[in-house]
């Protein structure tokens, strides 16, 4: 019999969470205009809004913190982080950020100007952001499998080559600055990419000359994919898997607040002097001198020792297989989830668990609202609202899938909270025919609607 996996820590400190009736969360929840990024989080049980600086660091990591360089230069912090970020990225020059999307600031600084196109697999949203800040495109060349909930990939986050192809063929070399793979990509649901594809894209990237990059925030538990999905590499430790992932790419950017198992924090790390020699003088007047990027020196301390700790197998087998826990337990309930599960995340099927609400009245919105009122539980829309409207018709556009996104924390909750919010799920899953209306925006801001908007619950 093949035992189930166990955690490989214990607790030292509890932080405690407070429990609450029906009736308060009614009640709050009406006070926040029925958006959950209003919602105080002494006021939320389990809070699975994101996976981003949500974790719990190790006694190890505290103990590094208490060992912090706060020098302005040169301190011993930066140079434990430089050295580990070598060891495991192998890539030979580094700057720290005080986060991921800071070190897409100053890279893309250099690299992106007016014009250009910049291809990957699904950008996440502060990627795309900066590409298109600078007026440059960022093309979708995710595989079409990545796109259809009901089809089984081991690896939805691959890049196409033949889309790929295309752009270098269609674009003069000059304005393809870069190609971004997003390992494990965000956007398409936590879906990891093989190393072969790594391989594949990166031969192409060669013969046509154009430098590939990582979007690294979840490439430890890209890696773990790769070792239980990936015949030639089960043999392999994490930690070579991760230098095999990064030996084809010419650099990376990270947001340490994912697989660096920090609260805050980010880095670049590249192969190119010169880029190097060009980013330092952003990062210098957007984050602050070149051996602290934004982050003080107990944090550098913090994350050099977590960036070894999520390259441990034991670690992200307990990661990953908690994950897979909550949606195993959904699919036994009859639960629609996208299915394979996600590296960091479980997301509900809306337009299955909840046809009944009119996808004009916010469908996945609704049925995140009811997790929240029914068991205290707050993850976040990611569907119509998230989709913004049409810049042109400003009509709302209305994305293929409807889904509420369960982003699970790392070491911070137990196999009894997944429990748990399974449990929840299962019991509006049970009385879903009753859902029948949802929620009416009376008040949105013109871009990135969904942190602010306001809603209004619509009646029977
Ligand atoms: C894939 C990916 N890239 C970049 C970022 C941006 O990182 P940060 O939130 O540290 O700025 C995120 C954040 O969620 C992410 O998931």
């Amino acid at each position: 019999m093949k035992l189930p996996y166990a955690e490989p820590y214990k607790t030292k400190m509890v932080e405690y969470i407070k429990p609450s009736t029906k009736k308060q969360r009614k009640n709050w929840i009406k006070k926040a205009h029925y958006n959950l990024f209003n919602l105080e989080s002494d006021k939320v049980f389990i809070d699975l809004l994101t996976d981003s600086g949500t974790g719990a660091m190790s006694d190890k990591q505290w103990a590094e913190m208490m060992l912090g360089d706060e020098s302005y230069a040169g301190s011993r912090s930066y140079l434990k982080l430089k050295k580990v970020v070598k060891k495991i990225t192998g890539f030979k020059y580094f700057l720290p950020t005080h986060q991921g999307r800071a070190a897409e600031n100053v890279l893309f600084s250099v690299l992106v100007k007016e014009g250009d196109i910049v291809p990957g697999n699904s950008h996440f949203d502060t990627t795309k952001g900066h590409i298109e800040f600078r007026k440059a495109v960022a093309c979708d060349c995710t595989i079409d499998e990545a796109f259809d909930p009901s089809v089984h990939h081991p690896f939805k986050g691959n890049i196409d080559p033949d889309k790929l192809e295309d752009v270098f063929k269609n674009h003069p070399k000059e304005k393809v600055p870069m190609v971004i793979i997003t390992a494990t990509c965000n956007s398409a649901g936590g879906q990891p990419v093989s190393l072969k594809n790594i391989e594949e894209i990166s031969t192409l990237c060669k013969h046509y000359e154009v430098p590939l990059y990582f979007d690294g925030a979840r490439f430890a538990e890209n890696a773990y994919f790769i070792k239980i999905r990936e015949e030639k590499y089960k043999d392999w430790s994490i930690k070579e898997i991760v230098r095999e992932m990064f030996s084809h790419a010419d650099g990376m950017t990270m947001s340490a607040k994912k697989d660096g198992l920090v609260n805050m924090g980010g880095f670049i790390a590249l192969n190119d002097q010169d880029i190097y020699k060009k980013a330092t003088v952003y990062n210098i007047m957007f984050e602050g001198f070149l051996t602290y990027g934004g982050l003080n020196g107990r944090d550098m301390g913090a994350l050099a020792v977590g960036l070894d700790e999520a390259t441990e197998f034991d670690y992200l087998e307990t990661r990953v297989e908690q994950v897979a826990f909550l949606g195993k337990q959904l699919v036994d309930y009859g639960v629609p989830v996208i299915q394979p599960f996600g590296g960091h995340a479980i997301f509900l099927d809306a337009n299955k668990f909840v046809p009944t609400i009119p996808r004009d009245e916010y469908r996945a919105q609704a049925l995140a609202v009811e997790l929240y009122i029914a068991g205290g539980i707050r993850g976040v829309e990611i569907g119509t609202i998230l989709a913004d409207r049409d810049p042109f018709t400003h009509k709302n556009r209305y994305p293929d899938l409807e889904l509420v996104r369960l982003a699970i924390p790392r070491r911070t909750y137990s196999l009894n909270h997944m429990r748990y919010i399974a449990a929840v799920i299962k019991k509006i899953y049970d009385s879903r025919d009753k859902a029948k209306r949802g929620y009416q925006i009376v008040d949105e801001a013109p871009i990135m609607r969904h942190f602010t908007v306001k809603l209004k619950k619509l009646k029977n």
